[in-house]
């Protein structure tokens, strides 16, 4: 297909969704970096896809590489229409939109605290990672961008330990299917966040995909790490950790599942 005609049979398929315009290209150096640059002046829903980054980002400064054409990378740039402290939502919403496309395709993932899709595959892998970025500005924005593993890396690749793709799980899915199919599922987890009875039934069905919740876990702060069990999500996303010292809530970190308790 045509590259205009396959972006208008995208915004076709999105009609019903705040997902209203989009631009692929070929190169960029992150989709996320060019999208906050660009924030006042692009609309909510707009969403921008790259064959390739030189530079992408993952959280906490880390590195996002892929070798072009073998994965998802886009982000969208939302206007939020719905309270501050939500925003620590968003990531697991998309996290938990992208749970339930590859549960439609057989295949049992779940989402590592706050926003890792993992699947298991002799052991935990992550198979998608998601930034968000706030961009205070008169109309406050919030970018947020996904990296979709869908043909690399394969066993024989070269990755970050512990990653894997859809084709080394033997499913056969096309990046642009992928795409349309999450953002239909993104839209409705939005839609839920944006209220308050919708939060509680996103946060049901957020716990029960969570493969952290139950988990002994190490948590790597800024600030120092902590360890303990998983015990809860907040409605604020926050985590809840439980050991000898008491109750933690943790907004930010990187967990690590040390064994179900
Ligand atoms: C992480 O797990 O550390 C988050 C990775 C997020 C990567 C995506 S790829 C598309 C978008 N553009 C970027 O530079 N990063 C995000």
């Amino acid at each position: 297909m045509r590259q205009n005609n396959l972006m208008e049979a995208i915004l076709g398929e999105l009609s019903a969704t705040r997902f209203n315009k989009i631009e692929h290209v070929s190169e960029i150096g992150s989709t996320n970096s060019d999208l906050v640059l660009k924030a006042s002046e692009l609309p909510d829903g707009f969403i921008l896809i790259s064959d390739h980054q030189t530079d992408g980002r993952g959280r906490f400064g880390r590195q996002w590489v892929a070798p072009p054409f073998k994965n998802l990378l886009f982000s969208v740039l939302l206007h939020p229409n719905w309270q501050m402290e939500r925003n620590q939502l968003v990531t697991p919403a998309l996290a938990l939109a992208t749970v339930e496309v590859l549960e439609s395709l057989g295949f049992r993932a779940t989402v590592k605290w706050p926003n890792d899709v993992v699947v298991e595959r002799e052991g935990e892998k992550k198979i998608a990672g998601i930034l968000a970025e706030y961009v205070q500005q008169e109309k406050p924005a919030l970018v947020v961008g996904m990296g979709l593993n869908i043909e690399w890396p394969q066993e024989e690749d070269s990755a970050p330990p512990n990653s894997t793709s859809l084709k080394a799980c033997e499913i056969e899915k096309d990046r642009w299917e992928m795409l349309v199919e999450i953002l239909k599922n993104f839209e409705k987890r939005l839609v839920e966040i944006s209220s308050e009875k919708g939060s509680i039934t996103f946060r049901q069905a957020y716990i029960a995909r969570s493969s952290t919740i139950g988990n002994q876990v190490k948590v790597e702060k800024s600030d120092g790490k902590i360890v303990g069990v998983a015990i809860d999500v907040e409605e604020d996303g926050s985590l809840v950790i439980e050991n000898e010292n008491g109750i933690t809530l943790i907004t930010a970190g990187d967990v690590i599942h040390l064994r179900k308790s």
